[in-house]
């Protein structure tokens, strides 16, 4: 019973570090956007993912790189990677790169990795797994933020009561209210028109960060600091959170596509 508590309260620590530094896309909205992305793969590349994967779905791979957090060595490395903070005014090719790194960088990195046949199959694995993750956060507005705030972290708001911030708010409170397994989510919005998937395909992801920052600066201008957010929130802005993790999914594919053709 003594060895328990103690162990508890070693573990405690971390536990509080590991829900303040929730920086990406919450699990469910992550496994959402892996899930719909096996759905689009070409067989080349089903066959590719799963040589370097194994058993692990792309849903499941997705969240990975979260859990890497604890690993402080190569989070410290690695952090950047899940942001790009994009001026006013400016594009991500006139702006000042972060000498850490951006998620766009990050994405042409991994992919080269990927397409490399000198690269060992364990560097793969972290690629792809990295890759998965990145599509998905590119893809969440507030990850295509200020740099001021953090993405707007630093933005403190009550969610129901409950404290939040506006970078959280769009990573996890959103989806968590749905109350919906990521299976079950996945289900309910994907059904785009060939159109669409056509349409959505056709850009890179320097456009879906530019997509990003413009939804970014919407999201900045529909709150106070410190408002009290509830279903009014979640009405306005339901089709907005929707159609960012179906694209997601359906872009994560479109790379995946491209990569192992
Ligand atoms: N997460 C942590 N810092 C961030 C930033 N500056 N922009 C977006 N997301 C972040
Ligand atoms: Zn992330
Ligand atoms: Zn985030």
């Amino acid at each position: 019973m003594k060895k328990n508590l103690l162990f508890l309260f070693l573990l405690l620590p971390f536990l509080s570090f590991a829900h303040e530094n929730k920086a990406f896309w919450g699990e469910t909205g992550h496994r959402v956007v892996g899930h719909i992305a096996e759905q689009y793969l070409t067989k080349k590349a089903k066959k590719a993912v799963k040589r370097i994967l194994g058993t692990e779905s792309i849903a499941m791979a997705s969240t990975w790189a979260d859990f890497m957090k604890s690993d402080s060595l190569t989070n410290a490395q690695t952090t950047a990677w899940h942001y790009v903070n994009i001026p006013d005014g400016q594009t991500y090719a006139q702006m000042q790169k972060n000498p850490k790194g951006d998620v766009l960088e990050a994405i042409d990195r991994l992919v080269k990795d990927l397409e490399n046949k000198e690269v060992s199959l364990e560097k793969k694995r972290f690629a792809l797994r990295f890759l998965i993750h990145l599509i998905g956060d590119l893809h969440q507005p507030m990850h295509v933020g200020r740099a001021e705030d953090s993405g707007g972290n630093k933005i403190k708001l009550k969610w129901f009561g409950r404290d939040t911030n506006l970078h959280r708010l769009w990573d996890s409170d959103l989806i968590d209210h749905q109350n919906l397994s990521y299976t079950e989510f996945s289900q309910a919005i994907n059904s785009p028109s060939k159109e669409q998937i056509k349409l959505w395909q056709s850009t890179n992801h320097y456009a879906w960060a530019e997509e990003s920052s413009v939804l970014a600066q919407n999201i900045y201008k529909s709150v106070k600091e410190n408002d009290n957010l509830s279903f009014r929130y979640a009405y306005d802005f339901n089709e907005t959170l929707k159609m960012r993790l179906l694209q997601g999914g359906v872009r994560l594919a479109a790379v995946l596509n491209k990569t192992f053709k």
